[in-house]
């Protein structure tokens, strides 16, 4: 051991070894090493580094590198309370930029910084997934929504007195389910294990025959038939197969798989055993995202009642040789570990970068194992198809999107929450049901997805027509649809993980002309580089983020050019640059303010 031999270097050696324990000592593990290191010391500190590097055999620059790449971990001290306001644009709806600012204000610290007694940090961070209870904000990474003035002046109270988080009123940290309409699976009261039990009188071959049979396709926004995703991995050769729940849910505007998780728990974790049996795993991992770490000890509690009652584990339910148990992984605030690849990656302990495909994940996943990877509603619906029935399953929804669809609803309705419908549902009756009244767009599976404008509303939630991961962010006639086209362009540019350069530089491209446009210095110019980049992006880059980074801004301008129009400056061509306005300060130094000190666009 490298570290000093006295009281602070024992007391380091002696911590770090407990957590390297509860991990296997496995490098693979790394992100909950870090995680668990950072909770005990506040941050990652060099001492952890060095002792960890030399416990796991693996480089500090490696160390370094992945608690860099993942925003909720820190190489430096970052207070004793670490605030970050979700800044996605329904907490700006409701008015958490001018919360933040009271916040700083009141305890005397700049955004982004760190209090000069090193009390206090305050930052943002994208999404959190509270949009039908914001605006919310992470303490010390638990949340705490519905904020007012009031709640923030208490949370600064607290502060300034160094109350302990444990002894923060409960009801700050209450997180509502909010459900408004129930289906199928919100509705689903089966006791666990029924869906396992007709897995099990199917056998392994049969309940992928099912699963394909009742046409289930990926609820996490691509639409994959999960039949097919479920045989590719039975077939794919292998030492050993694995079964992955994606609960990362980072899409803005995305909150259905946080209520699944903590009404429909049990059943998720039952599809994901439904599918071991299909597939021949042995090993599941469930990733949850890092803003839900609230959700981890009910989930633990879940996961140890089914082992409790043999849905996990040895043999399961009595069959000799089905033998499967579920681990949870912990994220750490990275949007692309979203992606299935980057997702893997993280599960193996490194920086969350998309891996090339193809090989798909189903025969080189998991340590390069036949994996199948599966959002939380897909496994939820998959152990309702197979427990009543491939045909009763295919009866709800339409031809080519069956079952029910969960619905995060946010933003300019009165009653935003989870609704739950047959696929086929139009825009127009989930506006009615949450009380929407003048909705002038509705921003379809987040920033990635579709932004429907009125004469739209009659489409349909489907993969026929509008294919969602489920959020449904409502905008009424007083928003202005350009800013929220350049706060999900902020976002893109923000998580963009930098592996590829035409989505970093696009994305900060894009990001730039955004911010031109609204300062008031845009022209046409900037409209068609935008549309230029959005080429560039669609065919070089690496994964689905730098694909969709412009839809936000294309969708806005299609069905509301005026509000990009009404800011352009001229609509010739203007520099990006403003060469006059850069020798202001010059001229204010030399006391010259004639004519041959400006210089003009002719001149220039
Ligand atoms: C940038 C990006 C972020 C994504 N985020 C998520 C996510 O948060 N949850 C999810 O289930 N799928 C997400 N996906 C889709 C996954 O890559 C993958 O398709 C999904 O987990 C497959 O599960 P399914 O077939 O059940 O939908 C994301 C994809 C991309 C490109
Ligand atoms: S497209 Fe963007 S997010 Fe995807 S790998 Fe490239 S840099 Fe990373």
């Amino acid at each position: 051991m490298v570290l000093p031999d006295n009281d602070f270097g024992r007391h380091t050696t002696a911590k770090l070894n407990q957590i390297l324990d509860r991990h296997g000592r496995n490098a693979a593990n790394l992100l909950q090493i870090l995680h668990e290191t950072q909770d005990h010391f506040g941050y990652i500190t060099p001492d952890a580094i060095t002792c960890l590097a030399a416990q796991l055999a693996i480089p500090r620059a490696r160390i370094e590198s992945v608690a860099s790449f993942y925003s909720f971990l820190h190489l430096k001290h970052q207070g004793a309370y670490r605030v970050l306001f979700s800044d996605n644009i329904t907490d700006r709806m409701l008015g958490s930029q001018a919360l933040m600012q009271q916040m700083c204000q009141q305890l005397w610290v700049e955004p982004g910084r760190v209090s000069e007694d090193d009390l206090v940090s305050i930052a943002t961070t994208s999404c959190t997934g509270m949009c039908d209870q914001g605006p919310a904000l992470l303490v010390n990474g638990r949340a705490i929504t519905r904020l007012t003035h009031q709640r923030v002046q208490e949370i600064c109270h607290l502060i300034r007195n160094r109350t302990p988080l444990a002894d923060w009123p409960a009801d700050f940290f209450h997180v509502s389910d909010n459900i408004r309409r129930r289906g199928l699976l919100l509705d689903n009261q089966q006791t666990p294990g029924n869906a396992l039990r007709a897995g099990l009188a199917l056998g392994g071959e049969n309940t992928v025959a099912a699963i394909k049979q009742s046409g289930l396709r990926g609820r996490g926004g691509a639409g994959f038939p999960t039949g097919l995703k479920w045989e590719a991995c039975r077939n794919a050769p292998g030492t050993a197969r694995y079964v992955v729940c994606n609960a990362d849910e980072g899409e803005p505007g995305t909150f259905k798989d946080r209520v699944l998780l903590t009404r429909q728990a049990s059943l998720a974790f039952e599809g994901m055993t439904l599918c071991a049996l299909a597939v021949g795993a042995q090993q599941g991992f469930l990733y949850l995202r890092g803003e839900y770490r609230y959700l981890l000890e009910p989930l633990q509690s879940v996961l140890q009642q089914r082992r409790n009652t043999n849905l996990l584990g040895k043999n399961i339910l009595g069959q000799a040789g089905f033998d499967f148990d579920i681990e949870i992984h912990l994220g750490a605030g990275a949007y692309i570990c979203g992606e299935e690849s980057a997702l893997l990656e993280s599960l193996e302990g490194k920086r969350g970068v998309p891996r090339s495909r193809p090989p798909f994940p189903v025969t080189h996943g998991y340590l390069q194992q036949p994996t199948a990877v599966d959002n939380v509603e897909t496994f939820c619906q998959a152990a309702l198809a197979v427990q009543m029935g491939a045909e009763n399953y295919r009866a709800i929804g339409t031809a080519k999107s069956t079952g029910s669809k969960l619905i995060s609803v946010s933003g300019d309705c009165p009653r935003p929450g989870i609704y739950e419908y047959p696929f086929g549902v139009s825009v127009r009756e989930v506006l009615q049901d949450c009380g929407a009244v003048n909705a002038r767009a509705v921003q379809v599976s987040g920033p990635s997805g579709i932004c429907v404008a009125e004469n739209e509303f009659d489409r349909k939630l489907g993969f026929e027509d509008l294919p969602t991961a489920g959020a449904f962010m409502v905008f009424d006639d007083s928003r202005d649809l350009f800013e929220v086209a350049r706060n999900f362009v902020h976002f893109f540019a923000h998580e963009s993980c930098g592996f590829c350069t035409p989505c970093r530089v696009g994305t900060s491209m894009l990001k730039q002309s955004m911010d031109k446009i609204a300062a008031g210095h845009g022209t046409r110019h900037d409209l068609a580089e935008i549309e230029h980049l959005d080429r560039v992006l669609q065919t070089s880059s690496h994964c689905g983020l730098g694909r969709s980074a412009c839809n936000p801004v294309l969708h806005t301008l299609k069905h509301f050019r005026p509000a990009y129009e009404n800011r352009l400056k001229s609509l010739d061509f203007e520099p990006a640059f403003d060469l006059d306005g850069a020798l202001a300060r010059a001229r204010l130094m030399t006391g010259r303010d004639d004519t041959g000190a400006h210089l003009n666009a002719e001149e220039s």
